[in-house]
């Protein structure tokens, strides 16, 4: 709730600007029937993903991250001075430290701005915008500018057939700032299950697991995922976060102009705008292109939706994400 001072102006935050960035090489349902034991009808009717964007040897999160900043500024007419936080969400970094955030600020040459990372999966561009939204609010930045970017395809196990087929690369970025206007971030909502880790995650490469021989032949430097048990929590979970973020705002679906959802599984998607009542054509689905691309899918929706139109001042649209953790969370904004 918030507690608005009777002639004070409330405070928000609210996206500018967006851009975003995806690898040229594309690799389709039908290069993975030569790769595992997989077919396109089984992936685009268990996912509706049919193709997805891999980087090339030399590009690092950093990178695809640096090209969709570019784009975020260039769109907003601002320098990289204007800019005094950098968040960047992933769970592919350059390397595990520093933060591929500092890596992002000296390619920027943002030498006015703090930068640090986020790991929340592929919750994380909502968590990073939590975290600018409520900066801002509490004046103790002005303009933050926010990257979901990953390489998953580095971490993909491309002889798992129930893991390769689902992701891909990618780079989505937004740039916050203050407004009085009637606009901006209407309501954030972000939770975490942590006794659900094991669903999804990377067993190798951090001090559980270091990386030794052993731990190379254990294949544990590879994504791992219970797929439907994390299916299920999803579905279950994503309906009531935006049911809930929803009726906490008093706005009916029907005032949605547009629902913006973590690009992970079709019909995960299509199950969550089934429960608010809401027909696709109101739903930004680019997984059929992109895959699951983590932290970088819902600003990559995003930016296509706001660069193909389909996104006017004044219209309501939610946010919803959903990762490893287990987390999950939303985001009303009123453009
Ligand atoms: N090609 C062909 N068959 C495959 C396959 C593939 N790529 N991957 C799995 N299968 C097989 C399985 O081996 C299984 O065979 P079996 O019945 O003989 O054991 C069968 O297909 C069904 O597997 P299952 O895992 O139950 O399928 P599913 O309907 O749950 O779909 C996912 C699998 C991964 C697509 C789905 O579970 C999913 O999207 N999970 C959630 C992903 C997600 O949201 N992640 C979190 C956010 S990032």
């Amino acid at each position: 709730m918030t507690i608005q001072v009777k002639g004070a102006r409330l405070l928000r935050s609210r996206i500018i600007s967006t851009g975003s960035y995806v690898p040229e090489r594309v690799i389709t349902n039908f290069d993975l029937e030569k790769m595992v034991d997989t077919s396109d009808e089984w992936i685009t009717e268990r996912t509706g993903i049919k193709e997805r964007r891999i980087a090339d040897e030399t590009q690092a999160a950093s990178d695809l991250a640096y090209e969709a900043a570019k784009v975020a500024l260039k769109n907003a007419d601002l320098k990289i001075e204007d800019i005094d936080l950098i968040i960047v969400a992933t769970v592919t970094g350059d390397m595990p430290f520093p933060s591929t955030a500092c890596i992002l600020q000296d390619k920027l040459g943002a030498k006015k701005a703090v930068a640090f990372d986020i790991n929340a999966a592929c919750s994380g561009f909502l968590y990073s915008l939590y975290v600018a939204d409520s900066l801002i609010k509490s004046k103790m930045h002005k303009r933050v500018l926010i990257v979901g970017t990953e390489v998953l395809s580095k971490i993909t196990d491309w002889d798992d057939r129930t893991t390769c087929v689902l992701f891909g690369d990618g780079a989505g970025a937004a740039i916050i700032e203050p407004t009085e206007e009637d606009r901006g971030i209407i309501s954030m909502h972000i939770n975490s299950d942590g006794s659900l880790w094991e669903l999804l995650h990377m067993p190798g490469g951090g001090s559980r697991n270091p990386v030794s021989k052993d731990s190379l032949k254990k294949r544990l430097h590879y994504i791992k995922m219970k797929g439907n048990e994390t299916f299920k929590v999803a579905v279950r979970t994503l309906e009531d976060l935006v049911v809930r973020t929803l009726e906490e705002n008093k706005l009916e679906p029907s005032q949605l102009s547009l629902l913006i959802p973590h690009q992970a599984n079709l019909r995960i998607i299509q199950a969550t705008a089934d429960r608010l009542g809401i027909p696709i054509d109101k739903v930004i689905v680019n997984l059929d292109r992109y895959g699951n691309t983590s932290a970088a899918s819902i600003p990559i929706a995003l930016d296509e939706a706001v660069r193909t139109g389909r996104i006017r001042d004044g219209d309501y649209i939610l946010l919803e994400a959903f990762g490893g953790g287990l987390t999950w969370a939303s985001a009303l904004i009123k453009w």
